[in-house]
């Protein structure tokens, strides 16, 4: 078997994450037997440098012909005063949408290592692994109309729109139901359905999906996304599967992240289309970047998830995640979860732990 990788290691600290990505990758290819043909792509701030957009039809049709995208991170100061339309966060936006990635799953799984690394109490987050289903190509992010105006007294107004349509929540139910099935059969839907109709559907949909189309064996409950919040550094336990929309996903699964230690461990999959990608949840992080101080596991993690998800490579993705708890237990530390009595390591050496940890554990 040979993959074609687009690899796109975009600003700030992608590309050094990304280089011990595509290492452990490389790594477990030799030791599976199967090929890694990776094509290396510009996107985000880099790309608007390069060619005045952050994203190129040329990129884009690069992804399309790969068996999976590998992605870093988006954006920096640079580029922040730009207009909206050309923005690196574009870029990302028009990769889930032309991708049809409408899934994004976001496993937030503490490592027992780290349980003791979070800002929150160990007693609280341990135990903690739930599945962040969030809608990615619907809603508020892309809803019509949207833009500011001006009016005639001077002053200005701005407009986004919440949408969702019925197919657009029944599939991604369809993708937490089933996720679900593998795992401990309950799933939150997290909604505002209290105010906002656009929600008060997405909760019919949900529950009817759920009572009509074979998912009784799945425990159901709805939730307002302000407990929602509340409920994740609460009792994070209680969760399993948690479905919910693009913005309320997209700030549930930050603060979730909080519950493993540090963002700098979770990783992504955007699925639903023909070709997935795979990206840290973790942004660019200008203020480290080149300094060898980021965090890779995230990108690792999701070098896992792209092997699982799109290549069904899974032992190699089981061996990944091993080695990656393996040096987490023999106490190597990244800046960002480090600890008393752990030995702080950079970048690179983590990347170099984990990889000596997958040469020498027995698949
Ligand atoms: C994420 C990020 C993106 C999002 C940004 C960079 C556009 O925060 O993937 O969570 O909001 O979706
Ligand atoms: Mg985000």
């Amino acid at each position: 078997m040979n993959y074609k990788i687009t690899v796109l290691p975009g600003d700030g600290i992608g590309p050094e994450v990304m280089k011990q990505g595509t290492e452990v990758l490389q790594q477990v290819a030799q030791l599976y037997g199967f090929g890694v043909d990776l094509q290396e792509g510009i996107v985000g701030g880099a790309s608007i440098d390069a060619h005045g957009q952050p994203l190129t039809d040329r990129v884009l049709d690069l992804c399309k012909q790969s068996n999976a995208v590998l992605l870093g991170a988006m954006g920096g100061p640079k580029w922040d005063g730009l207009d909206y339309s050309i923005r690196p966060e574009r870029a990302l936006l028009a990769l889930r949408q032309e991708l049809g990635l409408f899934a994004n799953l976001r496993p937030v799984k503490l490592f027992s290592a780290l349980a003791a690394a979070s800002t929150l109490k160990q007693e609280v987050v341990e135990g903690t692994d739930l599945l962040v289903v969030r809608e990615l190509t619907g809603g508020i992010y892309f809803g019509q109309p949207k833009g500011v105006t001006k009016l005639p007294d001077g002053t200005e107004r701005g407009v986004n729109t919440e949408v969702y349509t019925t197919p657009e929540i029944e599939r991604i139910a369809h993708v937490a139901f089933q996720a679900a099935v593998k795992r401990r059969k309950k799933v939150t839907s997290v909604d505002k359905a209290n105010v906002l109709e656009a929600t008060e559907l997405w909760r019919k949909v949900v529950t009817r999906v759920h009572a009509d189309e074979g998912y009784a064996a799945i425990q159901l409950e709805h939730m307002l996304v302000d407990n929602c919040a509340m409920q994740l550094i609460r009792n994070p336990r209680q969760f399993d599967v948690v479905v919910t929309t693009n913005m309320f996903g997209d700030i549930l699964s930050d603060e979730a992240a909080m519950l493993t230690g540090s963002i700098g461990m979770l990783p992504s999959a955007s699925v639903g289309g023909k070709v997935g990608m795979y990206e840290p949840v973790h942004g660019s992080a200008p203020d480290i970047t080149g300094q060898d101080k980021a965090n890779p596991l995230a990108t690792i993690l999701s070098v896992a998830m792209m092997l699982r998800h799109s290549l069904e490579q899974s032992a190699a993705a089981d061996r990944i995640e091993k080695a990656v708890e393996d040096v987490l237990n023999g106490g190597y530390r990244t800046a960002d979860i480090q600890q008393k009595d752990c030995r702080l390591v950079g970048c690179k050496e983590m990347g170099q732990l984990v990889r000596d940890r997958i040469g020498a554990v027995k698949g």
